[in-house]
């Protein structure tokens, strides 16, 4: 069992997603977007999210596996289930829950612009800004934390503490 100390509390998450909704909807206005979820870290934060859009939109969800170990993904990235739908010509807006070195979202970016969209742009709730290793385009960022490993809000370790409704670091 780790020892869970909190990093940022609900209150704080959904305060900060609200705005991040605002600021979609008016950057959206009069367009319809398909918003994307990276599964499974970004399915709490995309639940939550949405509810403060308010544009037209369709909601997809891709499934990959980035193989490394626990703590960190290796940038080799696999689709285990793409989108249902063609987004050419549509805006996708991918919400992601962390991005780290950003080999993960500039890989499945890079796959998604060959499909012809009429944009993409990415909503990170957390990015760890330092450990960048690769340059990639974040429009939306929720919050910026350093290199530490944190779990809940859809974050695991070792598949576990996705439902804990904060983010936590393990303070062992
Ligand atoms: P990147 O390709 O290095 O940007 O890694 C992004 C992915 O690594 C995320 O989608 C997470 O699955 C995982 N990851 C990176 N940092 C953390 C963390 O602190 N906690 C849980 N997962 C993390
Ligand atoms: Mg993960």
């Amino acid at each position: 069992m780790l020892k869970l100390e909190t990093l940022i509390s609900e209150d704080e998450l959904q305060q900060r997603i609200r705005e991040l909704g605002a600021q979609i909807t008016k950057d959206y206005e009069n367009k319809e977007i398909i918003v994307l979820c990276i599964l499974k870290g970004g399915v709490m934060f995309m639940t939550d999210l949405v509810k403060h859009i308010h544009v037209p939109m369709k909601m997809e969800f891709m499934v990959v596996s980035s193989y490394g170990d626990e703590y960190k993904s290796s940038g080799v990235v696999k689709i285990l289930k793409d989108l249902d739908e063609p987004i050419e010509g549509k805006n996708v807006l991918i919400v992601e829950d962390i991005i780290d070195s950003g080999r993960t979202l500039k890989y499945i970016k890079n796959i998604l612009k060959e499909r012809n969209p009429e944009s993409i742009k990415i909503c990170t709730l957390l990015d760890k800004v330092e450990q960048r290793e690769t340059t990639v385009d974040v429009e939306y960022s929720g919050f910026t934390i350093g290199n530490e490993f944190v779990i809940g809000y859809g974050l695991d370790y070792k598949q576990y503490y996705r439902n804990i409704p904060y983010i936590a670091v393990n303070r062992e």
